[in-house]
């Protein structure tokens, strides 16, 4: 994928963010939502690409915009010769965390060549995920305890320094009792498992690992961060029900149980993930608007240049138009 086009996407997260950030609070989650969706697949079209949607809102006639299969960019139907990229898209990761105003919501997308990331159904996903310090110290299916003792020995540290966030779901009772039963510290989190999975792999977040069950489409865009610090992560589908397995079909994944390592989620080499503040959070700070402007602060990582980015954009509104002063 062209490097050059890494700027173009940050722009499209930040827009999203920004969009996002001005219904902080307003306690309506699906607006939120939908304002993010609206602003980010504005912004997609200005950009030279053959782009499709892989990981997006939805089904086609349960979302507008931004739906699987959608194509988007400047050269949808490929007249123009633009490069054909695949995007998952989370225009509003936390939508819950932005209409109650709480930290750590991000409008966030992957991006890759064609083919390059997993197209994951919006179903669970069992997840683990820890940075590089830990890589090749964890394995899905061993002992809590064991994960722990691994990941612990690997920090050279006792278990009881380590923090392990968790989705706070009562599906993880079983989880988090296992957890503190080793002596492990747990930051449970209301939502935001994306974040709480890149905070494993960044260091001075405090955060070591990331256990439970959470979203499939989040694992995927998870994956491809993951890829771009070096951490590691695996991943098993969560299949309970029949259109779970009617899905997994169409899409050609037959082993229901397989495990998926971040290289399998999101395999493309020229991986790119954007991500943008909305409210503040652990990572990165939420939008401010301070009359007459706005500041969004962001990350960008990409396989490609092997480069994380921190990236502080401040917008200078003039004539009700938003102008970029980096
Ligand atoms: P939304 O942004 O769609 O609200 O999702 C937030 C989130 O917490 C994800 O981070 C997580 O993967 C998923 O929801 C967990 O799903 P559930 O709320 O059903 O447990």
């Amino acid at each position: 994928m062209d490097v050059n086009l890494e700027p173009d996407f940050l722009r499209v997260t930040e827009r999203a963010a920004i969009a996002a950030a001005r219904t902080m609070g307003y306690g309506d989650r699906k607006h939120s939502d939908r304002i993010a969706v609206e602003a980010m697949r504005h912004e997609m079209d200005t950009l030279a690409i053959n782009g499709q949607i892989v990981i997006g809102e939805g089904e086609r006639d349960k979302a507008p915009m931004l739906y699987v299969g959608e194509k988007v960019g400047a050269d949808k139907d490929g007249a123009l010769g633009y490069p054909e990229i695949d995007i998952a898209v989370d225009p509003l990761e936390g939508t819950n965390l932005c209409a109650t105003g709480s930290n750590n919501a991000i409008a966030v997308l992957a991006a890759a060549s064609k083919g390059g990331l997993l197209y994951a159904p919006d179903i669970y996903m069992q997840k683990i995920v820890v940075g590089p310090t830990a890589r090749g110290c964890i394995d899905i299916d061993a002992p809590v305890k064991d994960n722990l003792a691994n990941i612990a020995k690997a920090f050279e540290r006792d278990v009881e320094d380590l923090t392990v966030v968790v989705l706070e779901r009562a599906r993880h009772e079983q989880l988090i009792s296992e957890i503190r039963a080793a002596g492990a510290r747990v930051k449970l989190i209301s939502d935001g498992d994306l974040s709480g999975g890149m905070s494993t792999a960044i260091r001075g977040t405090g955060i070591h690992a990331l256990m439970g069950i959470g979203g499939a489409p989040e694992g995927v865009i998870t994956a491809a961060a993951i890829r771009c610090l070096h951490g590691e992560m695996y991943g098993r589908l969560v299949v309970l029900e029949d259109w779970h397995r009617r899905r997994l079909d169409e899409i050609g994944i037959t082993d229901y149980d397989h495990v998926y390592t971040e290289r399998e989620l999101a395999s493309a080499d020229d991986a790119l993930f954007v991500a943008s503040g909305v409210t503040k959070g652990d990572l990165l700070e939420g939008v401010r608007l301070f009359g007459g402007g706005v500041r969004v602060s962001s990350v960008i990582m990409s396989l490609a240049t092997r480069t994380v980015r921190f990236i502080d954009s401040v917008y200078m509104e003039e004539d009700g138009i938003l102008e970029v002063m980096r």
